[in-house]
């Protein structure tokens, strides 16, 4: 494998690609195995880099944000990761009218857009209080809390495309369903910024609006090892009510148990691997199906190889 030193362009010093790294860490569940190839580039040269030497090995890219709403396999899996959270930094482009243009890198944490804004007096993100990861990821899985999301306050996002196009998507052109991936092509982009249009504000009122957010997610495992939300509520229901109408919580397969607080988390006591976490889940929406015959779909992301799907193939 060439170095980056050798590979032509403004490569900067940590845009190197690394071979067999662990993901465990790199997730909030703390689980999944090895990715054959590693990139945490910290420029766009450094992207372009690595989709060059994934290409040439012939790996397909997943790219990784906060791994705050993903379950990687236990198995080493044959791709190259491309890590966002180096791709960082906030930068108000312009102001006027009480209305300010921010710039954020897609690496940047939720929690950093979310303090920025209100150390800055700057409404419209508070929706993000209590969601981790990364700016890139929350887009891309369009996160929200009560009915709001980024589609309220994205202009416009940039993206580099896998085959090394550099593409800008206006808000209107993006297909904003609930926990769904505004792209279509959502499996070839990686999101390199977001410009967000937020409004001026007075400091103690973005801090009440946090404050009302959080109050959302008091019933929530908070400070245990989750995903979030593991499936999507079906339309007019909660799937964590349903979840827990059939008895779920507290339920356990290895180290993965049913949060006794919320049944639609699932929480790792330490010892869980990714195919407890799977297995318990797939245990779960079979309950529920019999009890009320809703399919629940899953919220997070899969990343490697699990086994078939019992009852839902492919979904
Ligand atoms: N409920 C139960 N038992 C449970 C959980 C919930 O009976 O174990 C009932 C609640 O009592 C309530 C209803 O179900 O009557 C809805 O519960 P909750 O208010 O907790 O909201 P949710 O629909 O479960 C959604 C989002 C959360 C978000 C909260 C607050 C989804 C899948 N979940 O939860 O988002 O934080 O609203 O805005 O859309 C996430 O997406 O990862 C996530 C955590």
């Amino acid at each position: 494998m060439r170095g980056a030193a050798q590979y032509e362009g403004k490569l900067l010093g940590m845009d190197i690609v690394t071979r067999g790294r662990s993901l465990r860490e790199l997730t909030t569940w703390g689980v999944g195995g090895r990715c054959a190839m590693f990139a945490a580039p910290v420029s766009r040269a450094g992207i372009f880099y690595a989709f060059k030497e994934a290409k040439d090995a012939g790996y397909p890219v997943f790219v990784l944000g906060g791994g705050s709403n993903v379950l990687i396999s236990d198995e080493d899996i044959k791709a190259m990761v491309i890590h966002t959270p180096c791709c960082e930094g906030i930068e108000a482009l312009s102001e006027s009218g009480g209305s300010v243009l921010l710039k954020v890198k897609a690496g940047t944490s939720t929690k950093d857009l979310l303090d920025f804004s209100v150390s800055n007096a700057l409404t419209g993100v508070e929706f993000l209080t209590g969601i981790p990861g990364t700016a890139g990821g929350a887009v891309f899985g369009n996160a929200g809390s009560a009915g709001t999301g980024f589609a309220e306050v994205l202009q416009y996002l940039d993206t580099v495309t896998f085959d090394e196009r550099e593409l800008r998507f206006d808000n209107a052109s993006l297909n904003w369903c609930y926990r769904s991936c505004p792209f279509e092509r959502s499996e070839n982009i990686l999101i390199t910024e977001v410009v967000l249009l937020l409004k001026r504000s007075d400091r103690a009122e973005v801090a009440k609006m946090t404050r009302y957010f959080a109050s959302l997610r008091s019933g929530q495992p908070i400070g245990k090892k989750t995903a979030g939300c593991v499936f999507k509520n079906p339309p007019g229901d909660s799937a964590g009510r349903l979840l827990d109408s059939c008895s779920c919580k507290g339920m356990s397969v290895g180290g993965a148990v049913i949060s006794d607080r919320h049944a639609n988390f699932v929480e790792n006591t330490g010892s869980a691997s990714a195919l407890d976490i799977y297995t318990l889940c797939e245990l779960c929406r079979e309950r529920v199906f019999e009890s009320s015959g809703v399919k629940l779909e899953y919220e997070i992301k899969f990343f490697g190889a699990f086994p078939q799907k019992k009852i839902f193939k492919g979904s």
